[in-house]
C-alpha cells in the first residue's frame, strides 16, 4: 500500500450510556448498535475507520477521518452512537441508562453535551504508531501524573536525553476547567510551574501536548467534567486520551512506562474516593471492589491512510504484574480509612454529599464555646509569609 500524504484525525469519544449489574460493564448488545451507527457512517464515507470498545461501564469509540477535530459530522456519528446505544441499554433496564448524555437534542458538537472527546490531527508519518488510553472511576487529571512523565520527565523517557529530537522538549497546554482558559508552558524551562499547576489535578488539567521542535501534536487528555457542566453529579468523568508514538516521539514502552506507578487519583466509590489507578488488560477493565480500583486500558494501533490497523492489548502483560499488586496494596491500605480523608474526597471535591443536610439538622444543636476565637479564613503560607515581612 503506498502512503498518502493524508491529514488524519484520530476522533476518541466516550460515554457511559448504562451497564450491567450496575457501575459495572457495558453490555454487548450496546456494543453492537453503537457498531452499527459508525458502520453506516463509514460505508457513507464520513468516517475511515473505526474500532467501539468499552473501559469498564465506558462505551468507547475510536474513529478515524479526514474531517479535522470538531468535526459537527463526526460528533454527529458518535452521538447517534450512543443514542443508539442509550436506546438498547433502556430496552434492556441497563443501569443508568442514558447516563451521560445531558441534552434531548445534538447542537453541532458533543462537548458539553455529556461525552467526552480526545481528537487530534496529524500528517501521517510514514508508520504512525498511537496509543490510545481509556480509564474509568477517575477524572480527567488523573493523566497529569504519567503524561508529565512521558513528556518531561528524563528519569522515565531516556529520548528526552539521548534522542535529538526529543532533547528539546515539549509544550503542554494546560486547562483551568473552572475558568475554560488555557495557558501554554514549555518543558524543561517551565518545568517547575508546570508541576505547581498540575499538582492540582481536579482544577488543572494537561490537554494538549505539543513537541517543540516542530510544533506537532503529541498528545490529547479529554478534559470533559460533567459535574461542571451539568452543575450537579451525574457520573465521573472517565477520562481517554491519546498519544503518539516512536520516532521522534517517546518509544510505546516510555509511554506506558509512565503507568508502572498505580498513583492514587479521585474517583472510585460514588466519584468521592481516592484509591490506585490499575493498568489492566481489558478483560480486566470492570471495577468490582469499592467499584474499583480506578481501572485503565491501553490499546495501541498502527494508523495509514486514516484506517486502524490493531489493536494491541498494551497492559497485558506480566510486566504490569507487579504494578497490579502494588496497586492492591495501596486499595488495602487506603480502604482501611474508611470514611475518612484522604482516602474520601475533600468536601469539595465529593460527587455524593450528605454535608449540608448533617449541618442543617444540626445547627440548633452547636453552641458558642466560651472564650473559643472564630477563625477567619485561614490563610495559605505565601500569605503568612508576607503578613511578617510587613511587621
Ligand atoms: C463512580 C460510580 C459508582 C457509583 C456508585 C453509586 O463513578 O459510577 O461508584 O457512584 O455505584 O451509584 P448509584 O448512586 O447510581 O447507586
Ligand atoms: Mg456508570
Ligand atoms: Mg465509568
Amino acid at each position: 500500500m503506498s502512503s498518502e500524504k493524508v491529514r488524519t484525525t484520530v476522533s476518541v469519544i466516550k460515554a457511559d450510556i448504562g451497564s450491567v449489574s450496575g457501575h459495572v460493564v457495558v453490555h454487548p448488545d450496546t456494543i453492537a448498535a453503537a457498531t452499527r451507527v459508525l458502520a453506516e457512517a463509514k460505508a457513507k464515507g464520513i468516517i475511515v475507520d473505526f474500532y467501539v470498545t468499552n473501559a469498564g461501564d465506558d462505551l468507547e469509540l475510536i474513529m478515524t477521518h479526514r474531517k479535522g477535530v470538531d468535526s459537527p459530522e463526526v460528533h454527529e456519528v458518535a452521538w447517534n452512537a450512543f443514542k443508539e446505544a442509550s436506546r438498547i441499554a433502556k430496552d434492556l433496564g441497563l443501569y443508568a441508562a442514558g447516563q451521560d448524555l445531558l441534552s434531548e437534542a445534538f447542537s453541532g458538537n458533543v462537548r458539553g453535551l455529556g461525552p467526552g472527546v480526545a481528537e487530534m490531527e496529524f500528517y501521517e508519518r510514514p508508520s504512525e504508531p498511537i496509543a490510545v488510553f481509556m480509564a474509568d472511576k477517575t477524572e480527567p487529571g488523573a493523566f497529569n501524573l504519567p503524561i508529565f512523565k512521558v513528556f518531561a520527565d528524563p528519569f522515565n523517557t531516556a529520548g528526552l536525553v539521548i534522542d535529538p529530537k526529543l532533547h528539546p522538549g515539549f509544550k503542554f497546554e494546560i486547562y483551568d476547567v473552572f475558568e475554560g482558559k488555557s495557558v501554554i508552558m514549555s518543558a524543561p524551562e517551565e518545568m517547575y510551574d508546570i508541576l505547581a499547576i498540575i499538582g492540582t489535578p481536579a482544577r488543572y488539567i494537561v490537554r494538549r501536548v505539543y513537541r517543540k521542535v516542530d510544533d506537532e501534536i503529541a498528545a490529547v487528555v479529554s478534559v470533559e467534567r460533567l459535574s461542571l457542566i451539568a452543575g450537579r453529579y451525574v457520573g465521573k468523568d472517565d477520562p481517554v486520551a491519546v498519544v503518539r508514538a516512536q520516532a521522534g516521539f517517546p518509544a510505546m514502552g516510555e509511554i506506558l512506562e509512565a503507568f508502572a506507578f498505580p498513583h492514587l487519583v479521585a474517583g472510585w466509590m460514588r466519584g468521592s474516593h481516592h484509591g490506585p489507578l490499575m493498568p489492566v488488560p481489558q478483560r480486566y477493565a470492570k471495577c468490582t471492589r469499592f467499584d474499583g480500583p480506578p481501572r485503565i486500558v491501553g490499546l495501541g494501533f498502527q494508523v495509514k491512510n486514516s484506517k486502524l490497523i490493531g489493536p494491541v492489548d498494551l497492559f497485558d502483560d506480566p510486566a504490569f504484574d507487579e504494578t497490579r499488586r502494588m496497586a492492591q496494596v495501596v486499595a488495602d491500605y487506603m480502604r482501611r480509612h474508611g470514611p475518612f480523608m484522604p482516602h474520601r474526597l475533600g468536601p469539595e471535591e465529593m460527587e455524593y454529599t450528605t454535608l449540608p443536610e448533617v449541618l442543617e439538622k444540626l445547627k440548633d444543636r452547636f453552641f458558642k464555646v466560651e472564650g473559643a476565637v472564630k477563625a477567619a479564613k485561614p490563610k495559605v503560607k505565601s500569605e503568612l509569609l508576607s503578613d511578617e515581612s510587613k511587621e
